[in-house]
């Protein structure tokens, strides 16, 4: 199959170059019902008909009719999808040029007056329709734009600067648009969506992380979240520079990597955890092995010894699937010095736990939780989850023996991101794991929408200390003394 037939596909234009866009109006049958048109070989009296047609419907665009301007935009494209038979050409600058080329031949033919900003605004639709992601496009290609949700073809909303607001410009036609801009980003990938598998994980070409869910799950519509993939990851400067975390957080937590404690990052969804993993894990030394084990490939580790490994869904059989936990036992015997677990959501804490306590130590992980003691809870869950039926008590003494401290992330009320708490865990009391918390955050205002605070020492020295004294790691003392720490 060609590009152009792939195109053509995934537009919902007719395939079998029929050259003939009435076809998609009978294979489509929610195509209006003019919709199509011969080229230039109609006879003159139809074209004469469909030029009028276009014209009304170019006049009623301008008067605001939404539906008789989605119902213009897709017969000019599919009447361009038709025409471009004749094109041949993967190269996607050429490609969109001859699309130009053609989709200003084809206006002239309806004789369609539009000023020029209109039809360059529309030519801009009809082209991101075809070779893009369609409406989302230009939101894909804003770089200040982190998260994309579509919620059914009329609400859109984007994340920008960790605010959530709604993107009033841009809305698809209708369902049917969502789903062809769906099937073109899971077609790529060997993947489906429909009534029988209405929820499905993807991804970007360019590593964005893709959820899908359509009817009749989604009652609003196709619904399609995007977290886009940092082109360049957020480094521990960056943090510092948001006011995510201090220098001397920093330095603090480089030591502890370092010193290969085993760490867990907390947070509830979307706080920060992967990026901050990532943060942790590039303090990792470079001449470690490191195994690292995703649902979805986000960790970007700049060091040489690297193994990616990436768990997968069952296929259309429903045989296949390899679980986070298969991955987390098999990468034990790869010969790991560091396991970095993009996320424990279940059984694989407990096999990620054992890792921890028979000798892998420095591995890192993260789980939802909102704050230190719950994820403490979390994990306790997560490990009866393995379904080994052990009792609380030994799990207990599993996360107290393996996890040396917690770093808890929370998005706050303003949408910054920052580090809230970093816990030490240090043993058991009768029944009860007992933690320490080394450093929180303290807010001390709210000032112009913003939270104004800082992370602070609480005066506790961790028991942990010798082990970072041991690698070499020297921190000034005053670090851990509730009269430091910086705004
Ligand atoms: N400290 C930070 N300051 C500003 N933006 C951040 C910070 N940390 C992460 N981000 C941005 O926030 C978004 C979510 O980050 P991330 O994917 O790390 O969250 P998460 O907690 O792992 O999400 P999920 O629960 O969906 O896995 C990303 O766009 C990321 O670039
Ligand atoms: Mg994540």
């Amino acid at each position: 199959m060609s590009i152009l037939d792939r195109l053509k596909n995934s537009s919902g234009a007719p395939s079998g170059g029929t050259n003939n866009a009435s076809g998609a109006a009978q294979q489509r049958p929610q195509q209006p019902s003019n919709a199509g048109g011969g080229g230039s070989n109609q006879p003159p009296q139809q074209q004469a008909t469909r030029a009028n047609d276009a014209a009304s419907a170019a006049r009623a665009s301008k008067e605001g009719g939404n539906n008789t301007q989605s119902e213009f935009k897709q017969r000019v494209q599919n009447k361009l999808l038709a025409e471009m038979d004749n094109l041949d050409s993967a190269r996607p600058q050429e490609l969109r040029k001859a699309i130009e080329d053609l989709f200003n031949t084809i206006l002239n033919e309806e004789s369609v007056v539009l000023s020029r900003a209109e039809r360059q605004r529309l030519f801009e639709a009809i082209a991101a329709d075809i070779l893009g992601f369609g409406p989302i496009q230009l939101l894909l290609e804003d770089d200040s734009i982190s998260e994309i949700m579509v919620n059914g073809p009329k609400n859109i909303f984007a994340e920008r600067k960790g605010q959530i607001t709604r993107v009033n410009n841009v809305t698809f036609d209708d369902d049917a648009h969502v789903l062809r801009i769906i099937d073109r980003i899971v077609a790529p990938l060997g993947r489906r969506v429909d009534e029988s598998s209405p929820m499905v994980d993807a991804r970007l070409p360019d590593g964005s992380r893709v959820n899908i869910v359509i009817r009749p799950i989604a009652l609003c519509g196709p619904t399609i979240t995007i977290r886009k993939f940092a082109k360049t990851p957020l480094t521990h400067h960056d943090l510092i520079r948001f006011g995510s975390m201090t220098p001397e957080i920093a330095d603090f937590l480089r030591g502890c990597i370092i010193a290969a404690l085993n760490a867990v990052v907390s947070g509830g969804t979307g706080s920060g955890k992967t990026t901050l993993l990532n943060v942790l894990s590039s303090f990792i030394p470079n001449d470690e092995r490191i195994i690292t084990v995703e649902n979805a490939a986000e960790l970007q580790l700049q060091q040489e010894h690297v193994v990616t490994l990436e768990s997968r869904p069952s296929n259309v059989e429903g045989t296949g699937a390899v679980t986070i936990q298969d991955l987390v036992v098999n990468c034990l015997r790869m010969r790991p010095e560091r396991i970095v677990v993009g996320e424990c959501r279940s059984g694989e804490a407990l096999d990620m736990l054992q890792a921890m306590n028979t000798g892998h130590d420095g591995s890192l992980t993260t789980l939802h939780a909102n704050t230190p003691r719950d994820s403490v809870a979390r994990l306790e869950v997560m490990c009866l989850m393995a379904g080994m039926d052990l009792p609380v008590r030994a799990i207990r003494e599993q996360i107290a023996g393996a996890v040396d401290m917690i770093v808890q992330q929370a998005r706050l009320r303003d949408g910054s991101r920052k580090i809230t708490h970093i816990t030490e865990i240090q043993g058991m009391e009768g029944d009860m794991i007992t933690m320490s918390d080394l450093f929180e955050f303290e807010q001390l205002g709210f000032d112009n929408g913003k939270i104004i605070g800082r992370i602070r020492p609480t005066g506790i020295r961790p028991k942990f200390m010798e082990r970072l004294e041991d690698a070499g790691i020297t921190l000034p003392p005053q670090i851990f003394s509730s009269g430091g720490g910086r705004r």
